[in-house]
């Protein structure tokens, strides 16, 4: 697969199989995540792989935040713990200062994007999840991350997918910023060229611009 194809097949999973997945693929995962861009190389991310017993103490946690109280309700959310072969805590290794807090979750972010990429690539589904228990003091406690140094920024399920999502096809229409120069401004700015074009053709799904 493709760097492009990989990118737009790629769906969140929200429901597994159980089962294991290749371990040589988990660990390629993870070196394609440690190698996301990362300002001042401050490598602030850390992951800590959950095993199915510290999943089965997380459940009470998770059932009490939803309000789980039915059988059923309950194990809804016990399948969604315990079905994917692998949960990932990502957490963000902390710092005082705001600025570098702010970019290194971005490489943080990345750093799960290449995670879920290089799984995909594999045929493996993941998800990003930021429920409840990733803010809970108990799942800090049981899990041993010191809340000082360190924060939880998501659980990442990893597994054999039970279906694929498909939702509505994502387009870049709207998404580019409108650029809108004057003539003048264009005559002022002797030697730059900008040229706007907008996928405004009817039965067009993309727009694009193209400065020069
Ligand atoms: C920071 C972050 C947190 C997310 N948390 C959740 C979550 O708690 N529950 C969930 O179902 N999906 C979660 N998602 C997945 C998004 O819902 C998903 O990316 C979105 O629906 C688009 O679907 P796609 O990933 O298949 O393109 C999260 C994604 C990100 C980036």
């Amino acid at each position: 697969m493709d760097v492009q194809q990989a990118l737009l097949t790629r769906r969140t999973i929200p429901k597994y199989e159980p089962g294991p997945i290749d371990e040589e693929a988990l660990r390629e995962a993870l070196t394609a995540a440690v190698h996301a861009p990362n300002h001042k190389l401050t490598n602030p991310w850390r992951f800590v792989r959950v095993g199915h017993e510290t999943r089965e103490k997380l459940l009470p946690i998770a059932w009490e935040l939803k309000k789980a109280e039915s059988p059923e309700a309950r194990e809804t959310i016990r399948k969604k713990f315990m079905n994917p072969a692998v949960l990932l805590v990502a957490a963000q290794i902390k710092t005082d200062d705001a600025f570098r807090a702010k970019e290194d979750y971005a490489a943080c972010a990345c750093a799960i994007q290449n995670l879920m990429l290089s799984l995909h690539g594999r045929g493996i589904g993941s998800m990003w999840g930021t429920g409840g228990p990733t803010r809970d003091q108990r799942t800090y406690d049981l899990l041993g991350i010191d809340r000082d140094k360190e924060e939880i920024i998501g659980f990442v399920w990893v597994g054999r997918a039970a279906a694929v999502p498909n939702p509505p096809k994502k387009t870049v229409h709207g998404v580019l910023p409108r650029i809108s120069v004057s003539r003048d401004d264009r005559d002022r700015r002797s030697g730059i060229r900008i040229e706007c074009r907008w996928g405004v053709k009817k039965g067009q799904d993309e727009s694009f611009s193209t400065l020069r």
